[in-house]
């Protein structure tokens, strides 16, 4: 049976970045309050729509595997913002790439990169297909309601993408886990879909909603849980992991995992004070910088996971390959933005300020 091993690997952050400063000129909130309690330092608001992200991502990960788009058997992409729902956006990805192959959204929220991560694992393993694009791409400030700082201070826009392709070298995913836990639903939620009204301006009117602690709670527990799992499966033990990348919703909930499971601090690898939380893009965009860093070295085992709403969870352990480095680089970039951060979001904040102004009279 052949494995799955990741080949290549990219990432795209929009070029305007939005400080704790920045949302502090808007809302009551302050810069040592979201870092001390998220790690979050800043996050990227994105000019141009999540299929641009994804597509340029996938290429610079095609680049790094030395692929072409033709080579690609099918494409799997993890998004909870796409462009449209319909088509949908992994379509457009491989308009620009010009692959001829099988391609669909998932909508695993936050976990959606693991979980086409596993999905594209086992078409590889069980002899359909040889080579997989598998992308995480978001634009979450689409959900944001700018007057809630409890949730809009959380959240980033980004993509990041794998190659995935068949080997019969002993590397590559190993063992991987995905649960859902359906009662976790509302705690986590946008009424953003087919429920809203066309008619009703106020039906449209849909926003992230959350219960922060609760989430915390269960994304420990999640994890954790799946995590056990892959090791029992593998009969390894937190010992035989060399590095975690997990996902960067919130640094203490990466550091109460890590020392929950025993795992010493310095191998989680955390990238949340740059981008914040970027939902199904946060596992690749770390893959991605942590080997651009030199954390991955060849033949090392990384353990990965993730959880969002639904609530989904997975967990995953990789060995790795020989190739740290890309094969090619793609010097293709998005187009140029003339806007800063806070002047895409403007017209949004004022609408959210003004309508909580309205709520609170
Ligand atoms: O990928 C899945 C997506 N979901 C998540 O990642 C959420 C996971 N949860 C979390 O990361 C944390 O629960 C939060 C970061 C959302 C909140 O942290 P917390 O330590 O649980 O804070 P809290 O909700 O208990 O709020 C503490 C205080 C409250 O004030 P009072 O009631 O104690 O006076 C909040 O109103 O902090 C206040 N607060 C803020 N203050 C300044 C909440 N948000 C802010 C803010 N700035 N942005």
């Amino acid at each position: 049976m052949p494995n799955a091993m990741i080949t290549g690997w990219g990432k795209c952050l929009p070029p305007a970045a939005l400080t704790n400063h920045d949302l502090a000129t808007f809302m009551d909130t302050n810069d040592e309050w979201i870092y001390s309690r998220t790690g979050i330092k800043q996050r990227y608001i994105s000019h141009v729509d999540t299929s641009a992200l994804a597509t340029l991502a996938a290429k610079r990960a095609l680049a790094c595997a030395g692929l072409k788009g033709s080579d690609i058997d099918m494409i799997i992409l993890g998004t909870a913002t796409p462009d449209t729902l319909v088509p949908n956006i992994a379509a457009t990805v491989q308009a620009e790439i010009g692959a001829e192959c099988a391609a669909l959204d998932i909508n695993a929220a936050c976990s959606g990169f693991l979980y086409g991560l596993g999905l594209a694992t086992a078409q590889i393993r069980s002899g359909q297909y040889k080579r997989i694009l598998v992308i995480g791409a978001e634009r979450l400030a689409f959900y944001l309601d700018w007057s809630r700082r409890d949730t809009a201070v959380l959240f980033g826009d980004g993509a990041g993408a794998v190659v995935v392709e068949a080997t019969e070298q002993d590397v590559g995913v190993k063992a991987y886990e995905l649960n859902n836990d359906p009662e976790g639903r509302e705690i986590l939620k946008t009424t953003f879909g087919t429920q809203m009204d066309r008619l009703d301006a106020e039906s449209l009117d849909f926003f992230l909603q959350f219960d922060g602690r609760e989430i915390f709670k269960r994304a420990i527990a999640g994890m954790g849980g799946l995590s056990q799992k892959v090791l029992t499966k593998l009969d390894m033990t937190s010992d035989d992991i060399d590095i975690v990348i997990p996902h960067q919703a919130n640094v203490r909930i990466i550091d109460t995992l890590i020392s929950k499971m025993k795992i010493p601090a310095e191998k989680a690898f955390k990238n949340i004070e740059n981008y914040g939380n970027t939902s199904a893009a946060t596992v690749p965009i770390a893959l991605c910088d942590a080997l651009e860093q030199g954390r991955i070295k060849p033949g090392q085992n990384i353990l990965t996971c993730a959880f969002g709403a639904g609530l989904t969870s997975a967990a995953m352990m990789i060995k790795w390959g020989e190739r740290v480095t890309p094969i090619n680089e793609c010097d293709e970039e998005l187009p140029a933005c003339d806007k800063t951060a806070l002047e895409i979001i403007e017209k949004s904040v004022k609408y959210f300020l003004s309508k909580a102004e309205k709520e609170q009279a």
